[in-house]
């Protein structure tokens, strides 16, 4: 069966009776900010509010997260709450409000620049400072008084969303055991030597082991989990049914990979907005005549955007006759730019992109285009449409759902996908041309082989990966712990 929006509905509204439905993340879904005109609101470049937005439409039910936008306390009434989407308002948005020390700890400090380096594993020196792991503790209980608050008395599934929140499950359930509570982890987990970098291991381990169930993109990801508190923790680890017992509370550890609502980027794809938006860029005197290549991500140093250059700098090197007649465009937000690293990262970036267009540029033509403003949904949709190909050579990504959506905006079967085997996605992916990241030779070769490529071949491939994305959706993903999680009623 192809789950679909419906049939998740059922799942969601029907099938969970009078239990509530609160999804927890640190990201909200929608942001508001001031203009000159008075409030805009936009969808922030999270791969993980992208993949529960279509959840929480199919739902009805609440999704908490901490308010980030200047105009986020203008739009909400006496509960700090909201429906959303705006135009379309179909769940509830209830916003947590966080001071500015909080979010430097808790958020740049102990989730992004610890954490998030920790389990990347992209050689970033993960930073573990005393004062942020006490806010990221402080945080975790506001969340849990904020979960217990909406649950009021009623029975209720808990869904928390990754690695900003891992102390949350054990906190809510001492005081509500009776709920159900989830736990997906959206980025990768490391092996126990590396995860043994980290001075709160254990207390993170504990916490975790607060859920019934804990997800992971990968079974191998679940893997290093298990071992990981085998190694550290006193606990039964079952590794048939792959589960951890502490204290006589079990966690199961599953593996569901995350995706992306298919037949809405097809809807958009074959929409006369994004067609004629294609044609638009195709005609755009920067791009006509060349060969596109199109990379989409927010500006972070686990995407490999530094290799991706220097493998166009090989290209046009090796092959004379791309010059002047292929171009990269580079496309996505900055993004964690208070973090020193990020910052680094950004002008390593822009300084790399000068040497490139450099070396090979002139007055009618540059071989690397930047753009780095947030793009909605059509844009990227049109992007993709109208490319020779699409690279995505992350360091090491848990899933990267923009594999997925290039797939799904293929309607028209053309098109190639580069990917990197150090993501989740190349599991499922495997008709993209896949690539090791830190192999610059192989990325360059990747590159020419994907504007080489025969028309059959290209579409047979594309053909049968976008039959695995209609297949492996995201109402697959949500639908599959939702099961999971009724079973344990
Ligand atoms: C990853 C994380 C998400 C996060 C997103 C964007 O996909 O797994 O939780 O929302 O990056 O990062 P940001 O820090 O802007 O939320």
């Amino acid at each position: 069966m192809v789950w679909t929006r419906e049939s998740l509905k059922i799942d969601l509204v029907e099938r969970i009776g009078n239990h509530r439905f609160i999804v927890v993340s640190n990201r909200e879904p929608y942001v508001h900010s001031s203009t000159s005109d008075g409030i805009a609101c936009h969808a922030p470049a999270s791969g993980m509010t992208m993949a529960l937005d279509p959840v929480m439409r199919a739902s009805g039910g609440t999704w908490i997260a901490a308010g980030t936008g200047d105009a986020d306390p203008r739009t909400v009434d006496d509960h700090d709450r909201l429906r959303v989407p705006p135009f379309d308002p179909r769940y509830t948005l209830r916003r947590v409000w966080l001071s500015k020390q909080e979010e430097y700890a808790y958020y740049y400090g102990y989730a992004n620049e610890g954490l998030w380096p920790l389990c990347h594993i992209v050689h970033v020196r993960p930073v573990f400072r005393l004062a942020d792991w006490e806010i990221y503790q402080q945080v975790n209980q506001r969340f849990a008084d904020v979960v217990c608050e909406e649950l009021g008395d009623d029975p209720g599934f808990v869904f928390i969303q990754d690695y900003h929140l891992a102390l949350l499950s054990r906190l809510i359930k001492e005081r509500r055991p009776d709920v159900i509570v989830a736990q997906f982890w959206h980025i990768p987990w490391p092996n126990p030597e590396t995860f043994r970098v980290c001075p709160q291991a254990k207390d993170l381990l504990l916490g975790l082991l607060g859920n019934d169930i804990l997800g992971f993109h990968i079974r191998y990801h679940g893997i290093n989990f298990l071992q990981t508190v085998d190694r550290f923790l006193e606990v039964r680890t079952d590794w048939e049914n792959m589960s951890a017992t502490k204290d006589g509370r079990e966690t199961l550890v599953r593996a569901y990979p995350i995706s992306i609502d298919f037949e809405r980027i097809q809807e958009l794809a074959t929409s006369r907005e994004v067609r004629e938006r294609a044609e638009a860029l195709r005609r755009d005197p920067r791009f006509e005549g060349m060969r596109v290549a199109v990379g989409v991500e927010r500006m972070d140093y686990t995407k490999g955007i530094v290799e991706r250059l220097e493998a166009v700098d090989l290209l046009l090197e090796r092959h004379p006759e791309y010059r002047r007649r292929f171009v990269l465009l580079q496309l996505g937000p900055i993004s964690r730019i208070k973090i020193d690293k990020y910052k680094e990262y950004n002008d390593l970036v822009y300084r790399t992109i000068v040497r490139v267009n450099d070396r090979w540029g002139d007055a009618d033509w540059q071989p690397v285009h930047l753009r780095t403003v947030l793009l909605d949904l059509a844009e990227i949709v049109s992007y993709f449409q109208a490319s020779d190909l699409c690279i995505v050579n992350a360091i090491h990504d848990g899933m990267n759902l923009v594999a997925k959506e290039y797939v799904a905006s293929r309607t028209d079967e053309d098109g190639v996908l580069i990917l990197s085997r150090f993501t989740g996605s190349s599991r499922e992916l495997k008709e993209a041309l896949l690539v090791h990241p830190y192999d610059i030779d192989e990325l360059a070769d990747a590159l020419h082989r994907a504007l080489c490529l025969d028309p059959g071949e290209k579409a047979a491939r594309m053909r049968r990966m976008r039959e695995v994305v209609r297949r492996n959706n995201v109402y697959r993903w949500a639908g599959t712990i939702v099961q999971d999680m009724r079973r344990l009623l």
